[in-house]
């Protein structure tokens, strides 16, 4: 049905109302990107009026978004409804933890509970579209949007890919609670050069098409509405202007019939590539390549119509990009009410409400992670403690809202200081201590911004020498992290560090809080800080979830989605490595295999590694050969694991496989499964996994999924360093 009405709707439109359907603006105001044009208000309304428009981003409430809509539906010549898009990323006013932290809970369905109460807020707002979830795999913490992905894993990542596009989508895209996702950015960009960010992109076809793009595929099965491409190029050719990842694999291959938006000004940017040597060849580039919508170039409302005419773009190309949006336009109702998101009572009601808020402070406990807890210092006594908190982060009411939380009112997160005063059994006595960093902002004036005042140590510390215990809220501030914030020291920022040795040399008695949004170095803090608790930035509710797991009242479930390095020199660094061909150290030789000198290989916290209050324990791991033939492999596997600790407690049970030997040789270890279980004190449960064909191949270099015969080993256990062994054969 929805096809014929896109298909009657073409065929009244003139070719220069479809070119505007395949032209986004941003509001009138620069929210998320460098808008090429000053003073762009009074055109951009003009070319509403005219049917040029198909989508605006950056305008969000009900009484902008109809102040624009209506000007589209009232006063253009077809009336086609604008389609609203928005960067809703861990949330739309109310925050859930950055996706990062999200991902740290490996609890899929609290992660699709979390974009639903995001696209929920965001839909009561005027939005019908989010650019989200970010879907790229990366391996380099030096990047500062790895805050906004799933980590390092294709196959976690691929979990939550699927969860979060179910979560903003839901099962009708059409009711007023739900928003089309977006699955970015296509493709590559996690994978820039050096960790900086818009670097460029060289990657073997093996890793792109096992570890780059299995997440991308997950979206796209899970019904992903639209795609971003990326500000990268991809081997010498620009993501935007990519035809073989856009109109061969994205759009033919994998048969996605939804649309490509590019990035912000990503056609323009094909020029300083040196791929397009002016802003029309750009847009022959790009929709040649597939890209459907030009966000903020404005290069395809300036050249397209008369590409056409040159005969250099064909004219169905713009057919089916119309086409493809206004299916999506369709799908989201906006023809049967193009105010259908605006209603300013739901508005009030829905944005920002108590229940969103209890939802995501369910979400940001579940996102901690328990690094270490010597001597068990954790849980915290309820009562009769004398607690010194100390860190410019343990009262910031704003970091914990993370760098993409453009609709969140600033300053309205729980801070840690506000979580631990709740608990009013303990004197907690709160000192800076120093400054993070001063004038770290979105559009920060500079980017050195780290503070070397040691003014507030001496009161820090002689707060300390009097507490029984010292907690310390220490890592980077909210945008010290995401887009543009790439950094190459990884350390704690300013001056930090020595505020935590200085503090360490009058009380060795101290948890160490982080809240960052990536991977930190914390090789010292780890050789001597009896607890250290991973929080990263949890959201509108942060303080809240903290002091809960600090207290015991909630027992931390966290799994590590990046591995932590030991030093930036060994990044990139990835749990799921290839062997080499001298992987061990020789019996007579220190120097001839793959190491380094000055530091060992492994990292300081491995990818799936979390600790809890409680112990689990592995044994019995079990294999039922059901199948072993590569045409229909069926591999079961079991486990038992047992409480052996003295608090009830979650694990998230992780399954890796060993292919031995292949045509394309195989990472050491791989993830192809998990499951979160619970379990009171002395209680055992076996958990049951599948290994099939659709976990025991991989993509070979033309990206077909192949299954070879062969020798597997399969490992049970808490992180990625699992020791439980066992294998099997497939013949
Ligand atoms: O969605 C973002 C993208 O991830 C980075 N550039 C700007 C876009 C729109 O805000």
């Amino acid at each position: 049905l929805i096809e014929a009405k896109v298909d009657s709707l073409l065929s009244i439109m003139t070719l220069e109302e479809k070119i505007g359907q395949m032209n986004q603006y941003n509001g009138f105001w620069d929210l998320t990107g460098p808008s090429p044009k000053e003073g762009a208000a009074a055109e951009k309304y003009e070319h509403l009026r005219k049917g040029w428009v198909g989508s605006m981003l950056n305008v969000t409430g009900v009484k902008n978004v109809m102040k624009v809509q209506k000007v589209a539906v009232e006063e253009s010549r077809l009336g086609i409804p604008l389609i609203i898009g928005f960067d809703v990323i861990h949330g739309y006013k109310t925050m859930s933890p950055i996706p990062l932290a999200e991902s740290a809970s490996w609890d899929v369905e609290a992660i699709k509970k979390s974009a639903q109460i995001a696209a929920k807020e965001a839909a009561a707002s005027g939005i019908n579209w989010t650019f989200a979830p970010m879907v790229d795999i990366s391996r380099d913490a030096r990047w500062g949007r790895v805050m906004e992905g799933a980590g390092e894993d294709p196959f976690l990542g691929s979990k939550i890919a699927i969860a979060r596009v179910e979560g903003f989508q839901g099962d009708d895209l059409s009711s007023d609670s739900t928003i089309a996702a977006c699955a970015k950015h296509f493709a590559g960009y996690g994978f820039s050069e050096s960790g900086r960010d818009y670097n460029t992109v060289d990657v073997g076809t093996s890793t792109l098409h096992n570890i780059i793009f299995p997440p991308f595929i997950a979206a796209t099965n899970a019904g992903v509405r639209t795609y971003m491409n990326s500000f990268n190029e991809l081997n010498g050719i620009p993501a935007t202007g990519n035809k073989m990842l856009q109109r061969d694999i994205l759009k033919k291959d994998w048969q996605f019939d939804g649309f490509i938006v590019s990035d912000w000004g990503s056609i323009m940017e094909m020029s300083a590539h040196g791929y397009a040597k002016d802003g029309k060849s750009a847009a022959e580039l790009a929709i040649n390549a597939g890209s459907d919508m030009d966000m903020e170039s404005h290069l395809y409302v300036a050249h397209l119509a008369s590409l056409v005419e040159e005969g250099k773009v064909d004219e169905q190309l713009i057919h089916d990009a119309a086409k493809r949006i206004l299916r999506v336009k369709y799908e989201l109702g906006l023809f049967d009410d193009p105010y259908r998101y605006c209603d300013e009572q739901r508005e009030k009601e829905v944005v920002g409400s108590l229940s969103n808020k209890e939802a995501v402070l369910d979400i940001a406990k579940k996102s901690i992670v328990l690094l270490k807890n010597e001597n068990n210092l954790l849980p915290l006594k309820k009562e009769g403690q004398n607690i010194t908190l100390i860190g410019a982060l343990a009262s910031d009411k704003n970091s914990p809202l993370g760098s993409w939380r453009i609709g969140a009112d600033d300053d309205t997160a729980i801070s840690v200081l506000e979580g631990m005063q709740k608990y009013e059994g303990n004197i907690v006595t709160y000192e800076k201590g120093a400054e993070v960093s001063i004038g770290a902002t979105l559009f920060p004036k500079e980017v050195k911004i780290n503070t070397t005042d040691k003014s507030e140590f001496p009161a820090a510390i002689n707060a300390a020498k009097e507490a029984d215990v010292v907690v310390m809220v220490l890592g980077e501030v909210g945008f010290q992290s995401g887009e543009g914030r790439s950094r190459t020291e990884l350390g704690l920022p300013g001056v930090q560090q020595e505020l935590l040795e200085a503090v360490y040399e009058v009380n060795k008695n101290i948890v160490l809080v982080l809240t960052n949004g990536r991977p930190l170095v914390i090789t010292w803090a780890d050789k001597h800080i009896p607890a250290i608790v991973e929080a990263w930035q949890l959201g509108s509710q942060s303080g809240h979830a903290i002091a809960q797991v600090l207290y015991g009242d909630y027992n931390p479930s966290g799994k590590l989605p990046m591995s932590f390095p030991r030093n930036v020199g060994q990044i990139p660094i990835y749990y799921n490595y290839k062997n080499t061909g001298r992987p061990v150290l020789p019996e007579e030789d220190v120097v001839f295999w793959s190491h380094y000198s000055d530091q060992e290989n492994t990292p300081l916290y491995p990818f799936g590694y979390g600790l809890s209050y409680t112990k689990f324990e592995y044994q019995n791991i079990q294999i039922q050969e059901v199948s072993i033939s590569v045409k229909h492999p069926n591999i079961k596997v079991s486990v038992d694991i047992t409480n052996s600790g003295d608090y009830e407690g979650k694990e998230v049970v992780q399954l890796y496989i060993r292919d031995l030997f292949a045509s394309i040789t195989r990472p050491v270890r791989e993830l192809k499964g998990f499951e979160m279980i619970s379990l009171k004190p002395g209680e055992t449960k076996t958990v049951d996994f599948v290994l099939d064909k659709t976990t025991l191949g991989f993509y070979d270099n033309n990206g077909t999924w192949i299954i070879e015969p062969g020798e597997f080993e399969v490992y049970v256990g808490g992180s990625s360093r699992a020791v439980l062994m066992s294998n099997f054969k497939l013949k």
